[in-house]
C-alpha cells in the first residue's frame, strides 16, 4: 500500500471473514479501558444529529489511541424505519488515520464491527458485574445486536443454559432461536411478553430501538436478587422503578453518559457509580456478593470502536485482505 496515495477499503464481507473471536475482543477491550484509566487514550463523548425524525440519529465517535499509533472516527447511523426497507437499522463507516502523519490508512464498514464490540462491552461488564454462576439470560429485541450480546455473556458465564427471548415481531424470535440454538447449543424459550422474559432472569439484556420518547416496560419488581441488567438501548425499555431497584449502576464512560443526560436521555436514572476504566483498573469494586442487583448502561464509546478497528486493520494487512483505493 502506498501511504498517502492509497487507502485500504474493508467491506462487511472482509471483516466477517476474519472470524474474530468474542473472548479475544473482550480481552482487547479490557486492555483498552486499562489504557484509558492510565490516561493514555483520548476518547471523546459521541455527538449526534437527528435528521428528518427524532428517532433517527447519526453519531460521530472520535478517539486517538497512541498505543496503536492510530486516531479514528466512526460515523454511524441508527434508523428504526430501515427494517421495512430491507436495510439494516445500524450502518456506517470507520476511518483510521496514522497518528504520526494524520494520513487516512483504512476505511471500513462499521456494522459488523459495531455488533462485535457492543457484545464484547457487555461481556466485559458481565465479567465484573454478573454472577459467574448465572444460568439464565433474558433478551428483549432479537435483532443484530442480540446475537453478539448472547455470544458475549456465554463467553463469560459458562453455566448459562436458558435463554428467554422476546420481540414485538414473533418471526424475529423464531429466527433468533433457530440460529442461537444451532450455534451455541443453548435452549431458547419464546417469551410472550417482556415480563415473562425478565422475571427470574440472572442476566437481562434489552436491545430494541433507541427512541426519543420511550414507553418503558421493565418494572423494578421483576428484577430478582443477584441479577445483572444490560440495556444497550439507552433508557428506552427500563422504567424508573427498575433503575431505582438496582444497587449500583455502571456505565462504559461517565463523561459521555453525563453528556447524554444533558441531551435529555436518562432523566430517570439515579447517579451512576463508575465506569469500565474504574472497574478494570481496580479503582472501584464490581460485584460484592450474590444478592446485589447491578446494571451496566453502556452507550458505546469511540475507544471500543477504534481498538477493535485497529485489530481488524492489522489482521487484514497480515492476510492481504481488502481493496486498495486511490486517494
Ligand atoms: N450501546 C451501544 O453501544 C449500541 C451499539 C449498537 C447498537 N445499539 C442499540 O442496540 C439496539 C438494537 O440494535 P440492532 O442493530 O440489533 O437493531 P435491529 O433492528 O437489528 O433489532 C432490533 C429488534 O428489536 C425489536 N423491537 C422493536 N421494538 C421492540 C419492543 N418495543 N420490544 C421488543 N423488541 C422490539 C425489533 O423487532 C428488532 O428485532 C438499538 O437500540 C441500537 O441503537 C447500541
Amino acid at each position: 500500500m502506498k501511504i498517502g496515495s492509497e487507502v485500504l477499503y474493508l467491506s462487511r464481507q472482509h471483516i466477517a471473514s476474519l472470524s474474530i473471536g468474542m473472548s479475544e475482543v473482550i480481552s482487547l477491550l479490557e486492555e483498552s479501558f486499562l489504557e484509558k484509566a492510565q490516561g493514555n487514550v483520548d476518547a471523546l463523548a459521541k455527538i449526534e444529529v437527528h435528521p428528518k425524525r427524532d428517532d433517527n440519529f447519526i453519531n460521530a465517535m472520535v478517539c486517538s489511541f497512541p498505543k496503536y499509533n492510530i486516531a479514528g472516527l466512526k460515523w454511524i447511523s441508527a434508523y428504526p424505519g430501515n427494517r421495512e426497507k430491507g436495510l439494516p437499522y445500524i450502518s456506517g463507516l470507520i476511518v483510521l488515520n496514522d497518528q504520526e502523519t494524520g494520513v487516512p490508512m483504512v476505511i471500513m464498514e462499521a456494522g459488523v464491527l459495531t455488533a462485535i464490540r457492543t457484545g464484547a462491552v457487555t461481556g466485559l461488564s458481565a465479567k465484573y458485574l454478573a454472577r459467574k454462576n448465572s444460568q439464565s439470560v433474558a433478551i428483549l429485541g432479537c435483532g443484530v445486536q442480540a446475537r453478539t450480546q448472547l455470544e458475549a455473556v456465554l463467553a463469560i458465564c459458562p453455566e448459562l443454559k436458558i435463554v428467554k427471548a422476546y420481540d414485538i415481531n414473533k418471526a424475529a424470535i423464531t429466527l433468533f432461536a433457530q440460529e442461537m440454538e444451532l450455534r451455541f447449543k443453548v435452549k431458547v424459550e419464546h417469551a410472550f411478553n417482556p415480563q415473562q422474559a425478565v422475571e427470574g432472569g440472572d442476566i437481562i439484556i434489552s436491545a430494541g430501538p433507541i427512541v426519543t420518547n420511550p414507553d418503558p416496560v421493565i418494572e423494578g419488581s421483576w428484577l430478582k436478587e443477584g441479577c445483572f441488567g444490560a440495556p444497550i438501548d439507552y433508557d428506552s425499555y427500563w422504567k424508573k422503578s427498575s433503575f431505582e431497584t438496582v444497587d449500583r449502576i455502571y456505565v462504559d464512560d461517565v463523561p459521555q453518559f453525563e453528556s447524554h443526560r444533558q441531551m435529555g436521555y436518562f432523566n430517570a436514572v439515579p447517579p451512576v457509580y463508575g465506569d469500565l476504566a474504574d472497574l478494570v483498573s481496580g479503582k472501584l469494586s464490581g460485584r460484592l456478593n450474590d444478592s446485589e442487583r447491578i446494571m451496566a448502561i453502556n452507550l458505546g464509546l469511540s475507544l471500543e470502536d477504534v481498538a477493535v478497528a485497529a485489530l481488524v486493520y492489522n489482521l487484514a494487512l497480515k492476510q492481504e485482505l481488502g481493496q486498495l483505493l486511490p486517494v
